[in-house]
């Protein structure tokens, strides 16, 4: 919904143009709210290329998917604009009203990379690495998402459909149902949900199960992420759970609410995937990236979010003993590891970091020669265009994740192999295993079982390559990301009938 441009005003900087009736009055009917808004700033050198706006639509699903919603129904995203201390009053783009929630340096320290990702995150993954708790980053965590529920409270219509997204925000449904209970409330954990016997140790454990039972609809990757919810709900907030329903009570013992949770695997944009899979200048791409790695036999690849829940380190280390005991030879396998740089503040991101560069340097030190090289690692972010070439490069992709609420990823590369070629090598710890029956299943800490596997894909037969990724395929083109936003709404507008059997 785009206002004529007589009725936008400019901002400060005089670049982008700001909705006025966002000004005091703006209601929205539909909005969603996610630490991040689906916004990046453009470089400088895109500024002068042309884009005069300074912003430019975040890559992911997420968006894609909800983007139409935002323009059809009156609607509007409430996020972070990623800068800390700034100011940015509420814009459009792209046909997306945005209401930026400012942080500050020190929400910036305390909710994002303290509480939420490195007490939140490593106790969400299985304390793959130990969770810290710190009771200044709880209490600006609370804070925090105090800001993102005020913003939804002051610009929601009555009765508008709010859905919160992810770990960052737990708090805000209950905060939102305490000061709006007109508001529909859906809440979606992106990564996954553990089991009490760990959730239990967070100090603010039954603070946490009691915002998000402030929700309508909960939403998980897995049943067994709701499961684990229902689990904590009943332990640590006293709640009764009856199938899908958790009865929430007051003081008195009686039921003030009742709040579903039900698992809806998210997916991905099919379609763009798809397109530029068989866009010829793409198809162009992947034959250079193979060209320039000498034409090997075999393209390996990974492509991950430089963190420790990915398993770099456990594939690495199952590639290297397959060129150690000469399974794999660097003449004829090349790995590429895109590592796109995250949380570089977070101190288990930077040790990470230097693990993976230490070991990607003694085995290239080991194996390469003048011609080839073992692993060809990118700690960079590459474009969706770049992302696709390195699909259609690659004969096997590598998920290895020790812990993953999906990973997308694996679906993008199966999308990609739109001739059924390839291989897909898949941790059974990430969501998408749930759906992926046919790819490569592994235990990545099994390192014997990984290098049988990893060998298992690169000489699979092309017949059976073929049946397993069409199978696949079908499973990600019949559950797009659309279908999986349409989902979760339809279900959150759904009228519940209290179970009081
Ligand atoms: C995961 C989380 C998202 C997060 C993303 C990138 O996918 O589920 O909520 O936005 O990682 O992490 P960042 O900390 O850079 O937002």
């Amino acid at each position: 919904m785009q206002l004529p441009a007589s009725e936008q005003l400019k901002t400060e900087s005089g670049d982008e143009p700001v909705r006025k009736h966002h000004s005091t009055t703006a209601e929205y009917d539909f909005m969603v709210v996610s630490n991040r808004l689906p916004v990046d700033r453009c470089s400088t050198s895109e500024r002068n290329g042309g884009n005069s706006e300074g912003w430019r639509r975040s890559p992911g699903g997420l968006v894609t998917a909800l983007a139409p919603m935002m323009t059809k129904t009156d609607g509007a995203w409430v996020g972070w604009h990623g800068a800390p201390d700034e100011t940015v009053r509420p814009f459009s783009h792209d046909g997306m009203d945005l209401v930026p929630v400012q942080l500050s340096t020190d929400d910036v320290e305390l909710y994002y990379e303290g509480f939420s990702n490195a007490t939140l995150w490593p106790l969400y993954h299985d304390v793959i690495a130990p969770p810290e708790f710190h009771r200044t980053w709880w209490d600006s965590y609370r804070n925090v998402n105090r800001k993102f529920a005020d913003a939804v409270v002051r610009y929601a219509a009555e009765g508008a459909t709010i859905w919160v997204q992810d770990y960052q925000l737990q708090l805000v449904p209950r905060m939102l149902r305490e000061a709006r209970p007109d508001l529909k409330v859906g809440f979606f954990n992106h990564i996954p949900f553990p089991p009490p016997e760990i959730f239990a140790q967070l100090p603010w454990r039954q603070a946490i199960i009691e915002g998000l039972l402030g929700s309508d609809l909960v939403g998980f990757q897995r049943p067994s992420d709701a499961a684990n919810f229902m689990r904590s709900a009943r332990r640590f907030a006293g709640a009764t759970v009856k199938q899908q329903q958790i009865h929430v009570k007051g003081q008195d013992g009686h039921v003030i609410h009742v709040a579903r949770a039900r698992a809806f695997p998210i997916s991905i944009d099919v379609a763009q995937i798809s397109d530029l899979a068989s866009k010829p200048e793409i198809i162009e791409r992947a034959r250079q990236i193979r060209q320039d790695l000498g034409n090997p036999k075999t393209i390996l690849l990974g492509v991950d979010r430089l963190d420790y829940t990915k398993g770099i380190g456990h594939r690495l280390k199952a590639y290297e003993e397959l060129l150690h005991d000469s399974s794999l030879k660097v003449e004829d396998a090349t790995l590429i590891q895109v590592a796109s740089p995250s949380r570089e503040r977070v101190e288990q991101y930077r040790l990470l970091r230097e693990e993976v560069e230490g070991t990607v340097g003694h085995i290239n030190g080991t194996y390469d020669t003048i011609q080839n090289t073992a692993v060809r690692y990118l700690h960079h972010s590459y474009p969706v265009e770049e992302m696709v070439a390195l699909y259609l490069a690659a004969d096997v992709m590598l998920v290895t994740a020790l812990r993953d609420g999906m990973n997308l990823v694996a679906k993008e590369y199966v999308t990609a192999r739109t001739d059924g070629s390839g291989a897909l090598v898949l941790s059974e710890f990430a969501g998408a295993a749930d759906q992926l029956k046919q790819a490569l299943l592994v235990n990545p800490h099994d390192i014997d079982g990984l290098k049988s596997a990893i060998m298992r894909a690169v000489n699979l037969p092309p017949k059976e390559a073929s049946r397993r990724m069409k199978a696949m395929r079908k499973q990600i083109l019949d559950h797009d990301v659309d279908h999986w936003s349409a989902e979760f709404l339809a279900a959150l507008g759904e009228k519940v009938v209290r179970d009081d059997s």
